[in-house]
């Protein structure tokens, strides 16, 4: 179990975030932009997906999650919805070979009973195939929202409560470990792309005390340079979790102003 609570405990802390997770905007701005259907937009949105995990790869980030369809995004036009799914299909059969010969792991999260028999079959293979890689590990959120995430878990919590009668059993380590992302810490980056400055529904419970990166830059645009410059101002962030500034500081500090 890699989850840990940082309400609960405070988590080590290094100048590379362990875990980023991006909602990837503005793909449709890009497209219309150059006067091209948006769905053009979301064609180019996976080449910028492919530039990040590389690059995230690269630098020793160990989680990566993408928030590729939210539970809301069934609203869209049933055109544009029905490409996104023939999109997640073509680069889930296209580029999971590519992603286990790089010793990436894959998982999607999200409810994916929504989704047709085929897809859910790709999904289960693909995370299958990739299973024991370590160097990263991609996670796609499809068909997933924040408060189904809690809810499911609550559901789960609730069901085992009934059989065993537990109730105080129930901390924010059980609780935790029944959310869709329980084999990852919590993101240390949270980047949103294409100008909005929200969180859409995405990782609710898991955000509590993640650094936000907030740019202008449209997904089909952000790349490798972009993603060093996300980290680089997370470099330049102070990570109290709830302490002060003083208690970060290095301990030898505290012991030369002792008086003698
Ligand atoms: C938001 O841009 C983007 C999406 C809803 C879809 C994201 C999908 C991809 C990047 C491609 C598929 C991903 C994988 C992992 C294979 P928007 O359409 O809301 O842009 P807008 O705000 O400019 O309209």
């Amino acid at each position: 179990m890699t989850y840990s609570s940082s309400t609960v405990r405070v988590p080590d802390v290094a100048a590379v975030p362990r875990h980023i997770a991006i909602v990837m905007d503005g793909n449709g701005r890009w497209a219309t932009q150059r006067r091209l259907p948006r769905v053009a937009g979301h064609t180019r949105g996976v080449d910028a997906v492919r530039a990040v995990v590389e690059a995230c790869a690269r630098t020793g980030v160990e989680y990566l999650t993408l928030f590729a369809f939210s539970s809301e995004n069934w609203r869209r036009p049933m055109e544009e919805v029905s490409f996104l799914m023939r999109l997640f299909v073509t680069a889930l059969e296209r580029e999971v070979g590519k992603l286990h010969a790089n010793g990436i792991r894959l998982r999607v999260v999200g409810d994916l009973s929504q989704f047709d028999a085929r897809i859910q079959d790709l999904i289960r293979r693909a995370e299958a195939k990739t299973a024991r890689n370590t160097r990263l590990t991609l996670t796609i959120a499809a068909n997933y929202g924040g408060r189904w995430d809690i809810l499911q878990a609550a559901r789960k919590l609730a069901e085992q409560a009934a059989r065993d009668g537990q109730v105080g059993a129930i901390d924010e380590q059980a609780f935790a470990e029944h959310l869709a992302l329980s084999y990852a810490p919590e993101p240390d980056l949270f980047i949103r792309t294409g100008g909005d400055t929200r969180i859409s529904n995405f990782l609710l419970w898991q955000l509590a005390y993640t650094e936000f990166y907030f740019t202008e830059t449209f997904w089909p645009d952000f790349d490798a340079q972009s993603l060093a410059d996300a980290i680089a101002s997370y470099g330049r962030r102070e990570r109290r979790f709830g302490r002060t500034s003083a208690q970060l500081e290095p301990q030898s500090q505290d012991v030369d102003s002792l008086p003698c």
